[in-house]
C-alpha cells in the first residue's frame, strides 16, 4: 500500500491550521499540487490529517470503511454544542438516527409551518404597484426566513405567544454562533478573543433555559393539531436520557449552522439561475420538475455549504489506496471532491445536464456529499430538499431575476458556511409586470 504524500511534522511547531483557515482553497490547491495526488497528509488541529479531495475516495471513508472511522467533531464542537448524536458513534448514533428520523422525514409534520411562512415571505415580496423587488441582502434575507422556520419548527415557537422575539433567539443563536467558530481547543484559531467565547457560553445557557421551558409548556399541552408538529414529536421521542437528550438536539437544531447553510444553497441557486443568459434555463426548469432537480443538484454540487466532514480512524485502513494508520484524522473535502476531473468533466462549468446520465433519483444526498453520505448522511435532507423545492418552484413561476454583478464576480468564501464575500443584491421582476 502507498505510503501518504505530504508530512505532517512534529506536534505544535508543524502545525498548519492557520494557514488552511485563512484560506482553505488556496492551502488545498497548492498541496494537491505538490504531492501531484488528491490525497495528502498535514497537521490540522495538531492532528495528523489526511485530506481526501477525491470523489471515489469520499465515498469509501463514508460508505464501504465507513466502519473505520468515528466522528470528528467532538474536538472542536463539544465545548459549544454538549451532548448531541453529532459526537455519537456505534450503537447510541444509530439509535438516535433510528428515533429521529421518520420525524425529519415526514413531509406532514412540516408541511403546513413551511407553507404558512413561505407565503407570508412571497407576499411581503409583492409590491402594491407591479414594481420590480429588489432583495438588497439576498443571503441574509433567506437566512432569516430559515431562523423562523426552524424556531417554529423544532421549538415550537410562536411570536405572538412568547415572552422572546424572533429577533432576540436570532441573535442569542448568533453569539453561541461565534463561539463555535472561534474553536477553543487545545490550539487556538483567532476566530474570535476570549470575549466571543465567554458570550457565546452565556447565549448557549440563555438557548437552553429558553428550550427548556418551552420543553415544560410543550409537555404539558398535548392536543391533536399540537401532537403532529415536529416540535411535539421531539417531545415525544424514545430517547434514552429523555430530556437532557432533547434539549441538547433542539440547540443543535435551533443554532445559526442549518439557516447559515439552507441560505448558503438558495443564494448560489439564484446566483447561478439569474440574469438574460440564464432565461432559457429559468424556463425549462419552470415547466421541466426533472430538469430542475438537475438544477439543485448541481447547485449542490458546485457550492456545497460545507467545505467537508472530519473522522478519526479508530483502526489501520487504507483509503484511495494510501495507508492511514488508527488515530490519523481524515477530512473529507466536498468543495474539491466535487470537482474530481475523473467523474466531472469541466468541473467549474454550471451544467445541470451533466447528471442526465447519472442512475437513480436525482437527491442530493446520493450523488453529492454535500449531505454526508452513508450510514451518517444528514437526517435533515428531505426536509431541506422539500423547503428547496416549495421556494425555488415559487420564484420560478412569479418572478424573473437578475443582479448588476455577474456570476464571475461573485467571490466565495468557504469557511465556516460557504457563501458569496460580498453582498449580493438582486432585483426580482414578477412575470407579466
Ligand atoms: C442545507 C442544510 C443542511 C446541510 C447542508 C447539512 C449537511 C449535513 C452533512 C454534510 C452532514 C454529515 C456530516 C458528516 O457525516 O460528517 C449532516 C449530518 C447531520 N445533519 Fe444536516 N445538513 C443540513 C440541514 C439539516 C437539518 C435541517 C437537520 C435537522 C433538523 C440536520 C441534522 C443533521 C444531523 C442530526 C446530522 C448528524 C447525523 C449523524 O451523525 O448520524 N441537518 N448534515
Amino acid at each position: 500500500m502507498a505510503k501518504l504524500p505530504g508530512s505532517c511534522g512534529y506536534p505544535f511547531v508543524s502545525d498548519t491550521s492557520i494557514e488552511f483557515y485563512r484560506n482553505p482553497e488556496e492551502y488545498i490547491s497548492k498541496r494537491l499540487q505538490e504531492s501531484s495526488s488528491n490525497i495528502f497528509q498535514s497537521r490540522l488541529l495538531n492532528y495528523k490529517t489526511v485530506f481526501v479531495c477525491s470523489y471515489d475516495a469520499t465515498r469509501e471513508i463514508l460508505e464501504e470503511k465507513g466502519r473505520d472511522f468515528k466522528h470528528g467533531y467532538r474536538s472542536f464542537l463539544f465545548n459549544s454544542y454538549g451532548d448531541n448524536i453529532l459526537f455519537e458513534d456505534g450503537e447510541s448514533a444509530s439509535h438516535l438516527r433510528g428515533c429521529m428520523l421518520p420525524i425529519f422525514n415526514d413531509f406532514a409534520r412540516y408541511e403546513s409551518t413551511m407553507e404558512k411562512l413561505c407565503k407570508q415571505f412571497f407576499s411581503s415580496m409583492t409590491p402594491g404597484d407591479g414594481d420590480n423587488v429588489v432583495i438588497s441582502n439576498v443571503y441574509e434575507t433567506f437566512k432569516t426566513l430559515m431562523t423562523k422556520l426552524c424556531l417554529q419548527l423544532f421549538l415550537g415557537f410562536d411570536d405572538d405567544n412568547s415572552t422572546e422575539s424572533t429577533e432576540s433567539i436570532s441573535e442569542l443563536a448568533t453569539l453561541h454562533w461565534h463561539g463555535i467558530i472561534s474553536v477553543p481547543v487545545s490550539l487556538k484559531v483567532p476566530f474570535a478573543g476570549e470575549s466571543g467565547w465567554s458570550k457565546a457560553v452565556a447565549a448557549k445557557d440563555k438557548l437552553l433555559d429558553i428550550i427548556r421551558d418551552k420543553i415544560i409548556i410543550g409537555k404539558t399541552k398535548s392536543t391533536e393539531a399540537c401532537n403532529k408538529s415536529v416540535f411535539s414529536s421531539l417531545l415525544n421521542l424514545p430517547f434514552k436520557n429523555d430530556r437532557k437528550d432533547i434539549e441538547q438536539h433542539v440547540l443543535l437544531f435551533i443554532s445559526a449552522l442549518i439557516p447559515k447553510a439552507f441560505s448558503s444553497i438558495i443564494t448560489s441557486f439564484i446566483i447561478e439561475m439569474s440574469g438574460e443568459e440564464r432565461e432559457d434555463m429559468r424556463e425549462k426548469a419552470r415547466t421541466d420538475d426533472s430538469f430542475l432537480e438537475r438544477v439543485l443538484l448541481e447547485v449542490q454540487r458546485l457550492r456545497p455549504p460545507f467545505f467537508g466532514g472530519r473522522r478519526i480512524a479508530i483502526r489501520d485502513t487504507n483509503i484511495g489506496g494510501y495507508h492511514v494508520p488508527k488515530g490519523h484524522a481524515v477530512v473529507y473535502v466536498s468543495h474539491f471532491a466535487h470537482r474530481d476531473e475523473k467523474v466531472f468533466k469541466n468541473p467549474e462549468k454550471f451544467d445541470p445536464d451533466r447528471w442526465l446520465n447519472w442512475d437513480g433519483p436525482l437527491l442530493a444526498a446520493d450523488k453529492t456529499f454535500t449531505f454526508g453520505r452513508g450510514e451518517r448522511r444528514c437526517i435533515g435532507h428531505k426536509l431541506i430538499h422539500d423547503i428547496l423545492w416549495y421556494i425555488t418552484k415559487e420564484l420560478l413561476k412569479n418572478y424573473d431575476w437578475s443582479s448588476v454583478s455577474t456570476r464571475s464576480e461573485t467571490p466565495y468564501k468557504l469557511l465556516p458556511v460557504s457563501r458569496p464575500v460580498e453582498v449580493v443584491s438582486m432585483t426580482f421582476e414578477r412575470h407579466g409586470a
